[in-house]
Protein backbone atom coordinates (compact mmCIF):
# COMPACT_ATOMS: atom_id res chain seq x y z
CA UNK A 1 0.00 0.00 0.00
CA UNK A 2 1.68 3.46 -0.97
CA UNK A 3 2.24 5.37 2.48
CA UNK A 4 -0.24 8.52 2.50
CA UNK A 5 1.17 11.91 3.93
CA UNK A 6 -1.12 15.13 5.17
CA UNK A 7 0.45 17.99 4.02
CA UNK A 8 -2.68 19.77 2.81
CA UNK A 9 -6.56 19.60 2.96
CA UNK A 10 -6.82 18.63 -0.49
CA UNK A 11 -4.55 15.05 0.08
CA UNK A 12 -8.31 14.30 1.83
CA UNK A 13 -12.17 13.58 0.49
CA UNK A 14 -14.76 15.81 2.35
CA UNK A 15 -15.87 12.26 4.01
CA UNK A 16 -12.34 11.37 4.99
CA UNK A 17 -12.03 15.13 6.82
CA UNK A 18 -15.84 14.15 8.77
CA UNK A 19 -14.40 10.68 9.42
CA UNK A 20 -11.26 12.12 11.09
CA UNK A 21 -13.49 14.80 13.29
CA UNK A 22 -15.83 12.16 13.80
CA UNK A 23 -12.73 9.63 15.38
CA UNK A 24 -11.52 12.38 16.98
CA UNK A 25 -14.48 13.26 18.94
CA UNK A 26 -14.86 9.46 19.97
CA UNK A 27 -11.33 9.62 20.84
CA UNK A 28 -11.70 12.73 23.21
CA UNK A 29 -14.91 10.76 24.92
CA UNK A 30 -12.79 7.88 25.41
CA UNK A 31 -10.08 10.05 27.37
CA UNK A 32 -12.68 12.54 29.12
CA UNK A 33 -13.89 8.82 31.19
CA UNK A 34 -10.28 8.17 31.79
CA UNK A 35 -10.08 5.61 29.05
CA UNK A 36 -6.97 6.03 27.33
CA UNK A 37 -7.22 3.27 24.41
CA UNK A 38 -3.85 1.91 23.30
CA UNK A 39 -3.97 2.30 19.63
CA UNK A 40 -0.43 3.49 18.81
CA UNK A 41 1.78 1.43 21.65
CA UNK A 42 5.07 1.09 20.06
CA UNK A 43 4.83 3.95 17.64
CA UNK A 44 7.27 6.49 17.62
CA UNK A 45 6.33 10.09 16.22
CA UNK A 46 9.44 12.16 15.06
CA UNK A 47 8.77 16.00 15.29
CA UNK A 48 10.71 18.09 13.48
CA UNK A 49 10.38 22.30 14.23
CA UNK A 50 11.87 24.86 12.14
CA UNK A 51 9.90 26.97 14.19
CA UNK A 52 8.63 27.66 17.49
CA UNK A 53 5.34 26.85 18.68
CA UNK A 54 3.04 25.89 22.14
CA UNK A 55 0.14 24.26 20.65
CA UNK A 56 1.18 21.97 17.86
CA UNK A 57 3.92 20.68 19.68
CA UNK A 58 2.70 19.91 22.85
CA UNK A 59 -0.81 18.65 21.53
CA UNK A 60 1.06 16.10 19.45
CA UNK A 61 3.43 14.88 21.82
CA UNK A 62 0.45 14.63 24.19
CA UNK A 63 -1.40 12.08 21.54
CA UNK A 64 0.85 9.84 21.17
CA UNK A 65 1.52 9.33 24.88
CA UNK A 66 -2.01 9.10 25.22
CA UNK A 67 -2.54 6.69 22.79
CA UNK A 68 0.34 4.51 24.71
CA UNK A 69 3.10 5.54 21.96
CA UNK A 70 6.69 8.06 21.94
CA UNK A 71 6.90 11.25 20.62
CA UNK A 72 10.58 12.86 20.06
CA UNK A 73 11.21 16.41 19.34
CA UNK A 74 13.75 17.04 17.11
CA UNK A 75 14.75 20.86 17.10
CA UNK A 76 17.34 22.85 15.45
CA UNK A 77 20.48 22.66 16.32
CA UNK A 78 19.87 19.19 18.02
CA UNK A 79 19.79 16.96 14.33
CA UNK A 80 21.93 16.95 11.53
CA UNK A 81 19.28 18.56 9.18
CA UNK A 82 20.13 22.55 8.61
CA UNK A 83 23.44 21.50 8.45
CA UNK A 84 25.34 19.06 5.73
CA UNK A 85 22.56 16.53 6.16
CA UNK A 86 19.88 16.81 2.87
CA UNK A 87 16.56 16.58 3.59
CA UNK A 88 16.54 13.89 1.13
CA UNK A 89 18.91 11.76 3.37
CA UNK A 90 16.68 13.51 6.60
CA UNK A 91 13.74 11.69 5.38
CA UNK A 92 15.09 8.35 4.36
CA UNK A 93 16.84 7.90 7.57
CA UNK A 94 14.04 9.06 9.91
CA UNK A 95 11.88 6.68 7.77
CA UNK A 96 13.31 4.03 9.30
CA UNK A 97 13.79 4.84 12.80
CA UNK A 98 10.14 6.06 12.90
CA UNK A 99 6.60 5.31 12.50
CA UNK A 100 5.56 8.77 11.53
CA UNK A 101 7.38 12.67 10.97
CA UNK A 102 5.12 15.29 12.13
CA UNK A 103 7.27 18.76 10.46
CA UNK A 104 6.55 22.47 11.09
CA UNK A 105 8.96 24.07 8.55
CA UNK A 106 9.30 27.52 7.35
CA UNK A 107 8.94 27.01 3.57
CA UNK A 108 6.30 24.73 2.21
CA UNK A 109 8.69 22.98 -0.48
CA UNK A 110 10.34 21.93 2.69
CA UNK A 111 7.75 19.98 3.90
CA UNK A 112 6.72 18.41 0.40
CA UNK A 113 10.68 17.66 -0.03
CA UNK A 114 10.43 15.27 2.63
CA UNK A 115 7.35 13.69 2.26
CA UNK A 116 8.84 13.08 -1.41
CA UNK A 117 11.77 10.78 0.16
CA UNK A 118 10.20 9.45 3.39
CA UNK A 119 8.66 5.63 3.29
CA UNK A 120 6.43 6.87 6.21
CA UNK A 121 3.38 9.23 6.80
CA UNK A 122 4.57 12.89 7.16
CA UNK A 123 2.36 15.39 8.29
CA UNK A 124 2.25 18.97 7.43
CA UNK A 125 2.45 21.21 11.40
CA UNK A 126 2.51 24.52 9.29
CA UNK A 127 4.19 26.24 6.70
CA UNK A 128 4.50 29.56 4.73
CA UNK A 129 1.43 28.03 2.86
CA UNK A 130 -1.25 25.92 5.36
CA UNK A 131 -1.77 24.63 8.60
CA UNK A 132 -3.84 21.77 7.90
CA UNK A 133 -3.79 20.07 11.77
CA UNK A 134 -4.86 23.21 12.63
CA UNK A 135 -7.84 23.31 10.36
CA UNK A 136 -9.13 19.92 11.58
CA UNK A 137 -8.79 20.94 15.21
CA UNK A 138 -10.88 24.26 14.07
CA UNK A 139 -13.62 22.25 12.23
CA UNK A 140 -13.59 19.69 15.15
CA UNK A 141 -14.70 23.08 17.36
CA UNK A 142 -17.21 24.06 14.98
CA UNK A 143 -19.12 21.15 14.66
CA UNK A 144 -19.04 21.08 18.65
CA UNK A 145 -20.61 24.17 18.39
CA UNK A 146 -22.85 23.96 15.30
CA UNK A 147 -25.87 27.06 15.77
CA UNK A 148 -29.30 25.13 16.67
CA UNK A 149 -31.11 23.51 13.90
CA UNK A 150 -27.97 24.14 11.49
CA UNK A 151 -25.45 21.48 9.89
CA UNK A 152 -22.28 22.96 8.90
CA UNK A 153 -23.34 23.41 5.48
CA UNK A 154 -25.63 25.97 6.68
CA UNK A 155 -23.07 28.24 8.21
CA UNK A 156 -21.02 30.83 7.47
CA UNK A 157 -17.67 31.78 8.67
CA UNK A 158 -15.72 35.31 8.12
CA UNK A 159 -12.35 35.55 8.59
CA UNK A 160 -11.09 39.10 9.56
CA UNK A 161 -8.17 40.63 8.73
CA UNK A 162 -4.69 39.01 7.42
CA UNK A 163 -4.80 36.38 4.38
CA UNK A 164 -1.80 34.13 6.60
CA UNK A 165 -1.49 30.51 5.97
CA UNK A 166 -4.72 30.03 8.66
CA UNK A 167 -6.76 32.06 6.63
CA UNK A 168 -6.12 29.79 3.73
CA UNK A 169 -6.25 26.65 5.44
CA UNK A 170 -9.39 27.66 7.24
CA UNK A 171 -10.81 28.43 3.57
CA UNK A 172 -9.99 24.99 2.44
CA UNK A 173 -11.51 22.90 4.77
CA UNK A 174 -14.61 24.95 5.03
CA UNK A 175 -15.09 25.19 1.54
CA UNK A 176 -14.89 21.07 1.66
CA UNK A 177 -17.41 20.66 3.88
CA UNK A 178 -19.79 23.06 2.09
CA UNK A 179 -19.65 25.33 4.20
CA UNK A 180 -19.21 29.23 3.04
CA UNK A 181 -16.42 31.32 4.10
CA UNK A 182 -15.52 34.93 3.52
CA UNK A 183 -12.29 36.72 4.32
CA UNK A 184 -12.78 40.28 5.20
CA UNK A 185 -9.54 41.60 4.68
CA UNK A 186 -7.81 45.40 3.32
CA UNK A 187 -7.05 45.37 -0.05
CA UNK A 188 -3.53 43.86 -0.15
CA UNK A 189 -3.83 41.67 2.16
CA UNK A 190 -6.74 39.38 1.18
CA UNK A 191 -5.99 35.80 -0.51
CA UNK A 192 -4.35 35.55 -3.52
CA UNK A 193 -6.36 34.83 -6.44
CA UNK A 194 -5.17 31.24 -7.09
CA UNK A 195 -5.47 30.20 -3.32
CA UNK A 196 -9.27 31.58 -3.86
CA UNK A 197 -9.87 29.43 -7.37
CA UNK A 198 -8.87 26.53 -4.79
CA UNK A 199 -11.35 27.47 -2.29
CA UNK A 200 -13.88 27.73 -5.56
CA UNK A 201 -12.99 24.94 -6.94
CA UNK A 202 -13.81 23.16 -3.70
CA UNK A 203 -16.88 25.12 -3.05
CA UNK A 204 -18.29 24.01 -6.78
CA UNK A 205 -18.16 20.57 -5.61
CA UNK A 206 -19.37 20.76 -1.92
CA UNK A 207 -22.09 23.66 -2.33
CA UNK A 208 -20.35 26.18 -0.65
CA UNK A 209 -18.89 29.51 -1.27
CA UNK A 210 -15.87 32.29 -1.52
CA UNK A 211 -15.95 35.31 -0.51
CA UNK A 212 -13.15 38.03 -0.38
CA UNK A 213 -14.15 41.45 0.65
CA UNK A 214 -13.57 44.82 2.14
CA UNK A 215 -16.79 45.92 2.69
CA UNK A 216 -18.16 45.24 6.45
CA UNK A 217 -21.36 44.28 5.13
CA UNK A 218 -19.93 40.40 5.17
CA UNK A 219 -20.11 39.83 8.59
CA UNK A 220 -23.51 40.32 9.82
CA UNK A 221 -24.97 37.15 10.82
CA UNK A 222 -21.95 35.41 10.94
CA UNK A 223 -21.86 32.22 12.79
CA UNK A 224 -18.52 32.07 13.23
CA UNK A 225 -15.94 35.18 13.22
CA UNK A 226 -11.73 34.04 13.24
CA UNK A 227 -9.02 36.57 13.04
CA UNK A 228 -5.13 35.43 13.40
CA UNK A 229 -1.67 37.49 13.89
CA UNK A 230 -1.32 40.69 12.08
CA UNK A 231 2.01 39.21 9.99
CA UNK A 232 1.58 41.34 7.03
CA UNK A 233 3.22 40.70 3.93
CA UNK A 234 5.96 37.76 4.41
CA UNK A 235 8.17 38.97 1.28
CA UNK A 236 7.73 42.92 1.80
CA UNK A 237 8.80 43.36 5.24
CA UNK A 238 6.45 45.78 6.24
CA UNK A 239 7.60 47.88 9.48
CA UNK A 240 5.79 47.80 12.71
CA UNK A 241 4.11 51.22 12.10
CA UNK A 242 3.00 50.11 8.41
CA UNK A 243 1.61 46.78 9.23
CA UNK A 244 -0.50 48.10 11.98
CA UNK A 245 -1.72 51.20 9.71
CA UNK A 246 -2.88 48.26 7.26
CA UNK A 247 -5.39 46.49 9.47
CA UNK A 248 -6.27 49.36 12.17
CA UNK A 249 -9.08 50.42 12.97
CA UNK A 250 -11.43 48.46 10.53
CA UNK A 251 -10.17 45.11 10.89
CA UNK A 252 -9.71 44.21 14.78
CA UNK A 253 -12.26 41.96 16.21
CA UNK A 254 -13.53 44.39 19.21
CA UNK A 255 -16.70 44.52 20.71
CA UNK A 256 -17.93 46.77 18.01
CA UNK A 257 -16.72 44.42 14.86
CA UNK A 258 -18.54 41.38 17.27
CA UNK A 259 -22.07 43.50 17.77
CA UNK A 260 -22.12 44.28 13.71
CA UNK A 261 -21.53 40.13 13.49
CA UNK A 262 -24.66 40.03 15.91
CA UNK A 263 -24.95 37.85 19.15
CA UNK A 264 -25.14 34.22 17.38
CA UNK A 265 -21.65 34.86 16.08
CA UNK A 266 -18.65 32.44 18.29
CA UNK A 267 -15.58 34.05 18.20
CA UNK A 268 -12.56 31.41 16.93
CA UNK A 269 -8.51 32.31 17.04
CA UNK A 270 -5.84 29.76 16.33
CA UNK A 271 -3.53 31.43 19.07
CA UNK A 272 -1.26 32.71 20.01
CA UNK A 273 -2.80 36.05 20.01
CA UNK A 274 -1.10 39.24 20.29
CA UNK A 275 -3.94 41.19 22.51
CA UNK A 276 -4.46 44.41 21.67
CA UNK A 277 -3.65 44.36 17.61
CA UNK A 278 -6.23 41.36 16.27
CA UNK A 279 -8.19 41.01 18.51
CA UNK A 280 -9.10 42.58 21.96
CA UNK A 281 -9.34 41.21 25.27
CA UNK A 282 -13.18 42.01 25.98
CA UNK A 283 -13.33 39.76 22.59
CA UNK A 284 -10.74 36.77 23.35
CA UNK A 285 -12.26 36.35 26.92
CA UNK A 286 -15.54 36.93 26.28
CA UNK A 287 -18.35 33.85 26.81
CA UNK A 288 -18.68 34.07 22.62
CA UNK A 289 -14.83 33.05 22.66
CA UNK A 290 -14.05 29.27 21.61
CA UNK A 291 -10.26 30.07 21.03
CA UNK A 292 -9.58 27.95 24.39
CA UNK A 293 -11.15 25.81 23.58
CA UNK A 294 -10.04 25.05 20.20
CA UNK A 295 -6.16 25.13 21.75
CA UNK A 296 -7.38 22.16 22.95
CA UNK A 297 -8.82 20.44 20.00
CA UNK A 298 -5.81 20.43 18.57
CA UNK A 299 -5.00 17.39 20.56
CA UNK A 300 -8.27 16.16 19.87
CA UNK A 301 -7.56 16.69 15.70
CA UNK A 302 -3.49 15.03 16.75
CA UNK A 303 -4.99 11.86 18.01
CA UNK A 304 -7.63 11.17 15.07
CA UNK A 305 -4.53 12.60 12.69
CA UNK A 306 -2.49 10.05 14.17
CA UNK A 307 -4.41 6.72 14.37
CA UNK A 308 -6.18 7.46 10.85
CA UNK A 309 -2.35 7.47 8.98
CA UNK A 310 -1.15 4.73 11.51
CA UNK A 311 -3.60 2.62 11.71
CA UNK A 312 -5.48 2.55 8.34
CA UNK A 313 -6.27 -1.17 8.79
CA UNK A 314 -8.61 0.32 11.58
CA UNK A 315 -9.82 3.35 10.17
CA UNK A 316 -10.47 1.70 6.56
CA UNK A 317 -11.76 -2.05 7.07
CA UNK A 318 -13.15 -1.88 3.60
CA UNK A 319 -9.91 -1.79 2.12
CA UNK A 320 -8.20 -4.33 4.59
CA UNK A 321 -11.11 -6.40 3.28
CA UNK A 322 -10.59 -5.91 -0.33
CA UNK A 323 -6.51 -7.01 0.23
CA UNK A 324 -7.47 -9.71 2.09
CA UNK A 325 -10.14 -10.90 -0.95
CA UNK A 326 -7.37 -10.22 -3.50
CA UNK A 327 -4.53 -12.29 -1.59
CA UNK A 328 -7.23 -14.96 -0.82
CA UNK A 329 -7.55 -15.05 -4.86
CA UNK A 330 -4.34 -15.51 -5.38
CA UNK A 331 -3.94 -18.21 -2.74
CA UNK A 332 -6.16 -19.77 -4.42
CA UNK A 333 -5.14 -19.34 -7.78
CA UNK A 334 -1.42 -20.67 -6.70
CA UNK A 335 -2.72 -23.46 -4.32
N1 LIG B 1 -1.87 27.57 16.48
C1 LIG B 1 -0.60 27.09 16.52
O1 LIG B 1 -0.12 26.41 15.61
O2 LIG B 1 0.07 27.32 17.69
P1 LIG B 1 1.62 27.02 17.91
O3 LIG B 1 2.40 27.89 16.97
O4 LIG B 1 1.86 27.33 19.35
O5 LIG B 1 1.86 25.55 17.61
Amino acid sequence: MTVRHFLDTSDLTKEEILDIVRLGRSLKECVAVGYYPPLLADRTLGMIFEQSSTRTRVSFETAMTQLGGHAQYLAPGQIQLGGHESMQDTARVLSRLVDVVMARVARHRTVVELAEHATVPVINGMSDYNHPTQEIGDLTTMVEHLPAGKRLEDCRVVFVGDATQVCASLMMVTTKVGMQFAQYGPRGFQLKDAMQELGRSNAKESGGSVTVTDDPAVLRGADFVYTDVWYGDYEAELGEAERLAAFLPDFQVNAALMAQAGPQARFLHCLPATRGEEVTDDVLDSPASLAFEEAGNRLTAQRALLVYFLRPELVNPHRVAAAKARLDAVLGETL
